[in-house]
């Protein structure tokens, strides 16, 4: 096989937007570093990985993409430790995961040492874009969507597979209350919810906005056959403290497989906190909120780590939560992000330096 990184081609961009960007106020997603890579899949075959300036892409309206939404994604960040070095957070996790809902959308799966190289490269590349201190990250968005021109309805033969950086800060998104669903879905069985397909985030925005309209800030999407059991977040896996037990639903076909949700059932293992992955109803946490033995309700994500939430509301019932001393949620977002930040022992082999 060919010499993967000896067959990245890299344009520099010419100016460095660097110092026309505001690293203290950073709106999330919004700005992007000087390069992003761009591989293009034709002729049956991945063709040589390019780092070029971030900049517009041209495409044929045409395009598969826009027609048939055959699109996929990832969420991942890289950090910047107090020596410089750069890593990655079990990056091996959204490799396969992005190959994963690739399969599910008939998109040709990505070589892995294309992945790898081109990250790092374009890493190293944008490596200033990744400021150090705790909660600073590069976010990074790998992507593939569909390019063939022409509207018939199958699959494409020919992709691109992106990757994007944009800076981010930690963010406290405010208290964040949360509706369960008992109307709309976000899966089904036999469907796509646990692949990152862009189909899946586009149908959560029409019934996101109605419960917004009620003064909530995210769905908690229910099964969809009887809409009695909880299931994830529009962005994050979810979890419940119900004494001391930690419980949170099993991924299954309709579920995202999350880093971040894993994550955290390894370290409960490790520092003894009872968990039960099960099917969770809704009238069971309802239940257990009137009695006063639902602590805490948090998600788990690339994006914010862990996202406490602070109340929730089913048809027209609201629920608050009390305000825990001993969360969870802060528990294992300390650890996590020590980890991530090179800050704390890395039992499981969890950190990836870009070197
Ligand atoms: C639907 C959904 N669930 C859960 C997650 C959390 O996954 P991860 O921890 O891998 O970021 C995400 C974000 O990637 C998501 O989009």
């Amino acid at each position: 096989m060919k010499n993967p990184t000896s067959m990245i081609d890299i344009q520099r961009a010419p100016q460095s937007k660097i110092s026309e960007t505001n690293f203290d106020n950073l709106v999330f997603g919004q700005v992007f570093s000087d390069h992003m890579m761009e591989c293009d899949y034709k002729n049956g075959e991945w063709q040589a990985p390019v780092i070029k300036p971030y900049g517009p892409l041209t495409l044929e309206p045409s395009a598969r993409v826009f027609h048939y939404g055959q699109a996929v994604f990832e969420g991942m960040k890289a950090y910047k430790d107090n020596e410089d070095k750069i890593w990655l957070f079990r990056p091996d996790q959204n490799f396969e995961r992005i190959n994963r809902s690739s399969k599910r959308l008939a998109i040709p799966e990505f070589p892995k040492e294309y992945f790898f190289n081109a990250l790092e490269e374009l890493l190293k590349i944008d490596k200033d874009w990744i400021k150090k201190g705790f909660g600073n990250s590069l976010y990074l968005r790998p992507f593939v969507i569909a390019t063939e021109a022409g509207v018939s309805a199958s699959a494409a033969k020919e992709y691109k597979f992106m990757i994007i950086c944009s800076p981010a800060q930690a963010y406290y998104s405010g208290e964040v209350r949360v509706k369960f669903s008992e109307k709309y879905s976000r899966a089904a069985d036999g469907g796509v919810g646990f692949a990152k397909a862009a189909g899946n985030y586009g149908a959560q925005f029409y019934p996101t906005n109605l419960a917004k309209e009620e003064g909530f800030q995210q769905i908690i999407w229910t099964d969809a056959n009887t809409h009695d059991y909880l299931e994830e977040a529009g962005t994050m896996n979810i979890f419940f403290r119900i004494g001391d037990k930690l419980v949170t639903a099993p991924t299954n076909d309709r579920i995202l497989d999350g880093v971040t949700r894993k994550s955290v059932l390894t370290l409960a293992e490790e520092f003894d906190i009872e968990t039960e992955v099960r099917r969770v109803s809704v009238q069971e946490i309802i239940d257990a909120a009137e009695k006063g033995e639902l602590k805490e309700m948090f998600g788990s994500g690339t994006a914010t780590v862990i996202n406490p939430i602070a109340g929730f509301g089913y048809k027209d019932q609201k629920f608050e939560l009390p305000k825990m001393e001993d969360s969870y949620a802060r528990f294992f977002k300390d650890k996590l992000m020590k980890i991530q930040y090179n800050e704390a022992e890395d039992k499981f082999g969890w950190r990836y330096e870009v070197k």
